[in-house]
């Protein structure tokens, strides 16, 4: 996981609120875009691909190629159209292949 993020916060005044990332605590401005908060946290990756363990991040922030599929609370969902909220509990969504079941 990466320490250092290229992307900067441009609003300072949110109020922040405690999140986790694999067992990481994070301070991430409530209401923000989930996505682009862990980014800016230097959050990275957010998820491999179940084939080849890829590493993957948010790609189009728009809710379309789900390269930024998280896991919050036990259930997988795209961080780019999640807001922050106090509390989250947020993985890599565990890999599942369909010969699994
Ligand atoms: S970044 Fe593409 S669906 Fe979220």
């Amino acid at each position: 996981m990466k320490t250092a993020s290229d992307y900067r916060i441009l609003d300072e005044t949110r109020q922040r609120v405690t999140v986790r990332f694999e067992g990481n605590e994070l301070l991430l401005r409530e209401g923000e875009n989930l996505a682009a908060e862990l980014l800016a946290a230097g959050i990275a990756p957010f998820r491999r691909t179940p084939v080849s363990g890829a590493p993957r991040n948010p790609f189009c922030m728009m809710g379309a190629c789900f390269d930024c599929l998280v896991e919050i609370d036990g259930v997988t969902r795209q961080a780019c159209m999640t807001e922050v909220a106090d509390g989250m509990v947020i993985s890599m969504p565990a890999s599942r292949r369909t010969d699994d079941a």
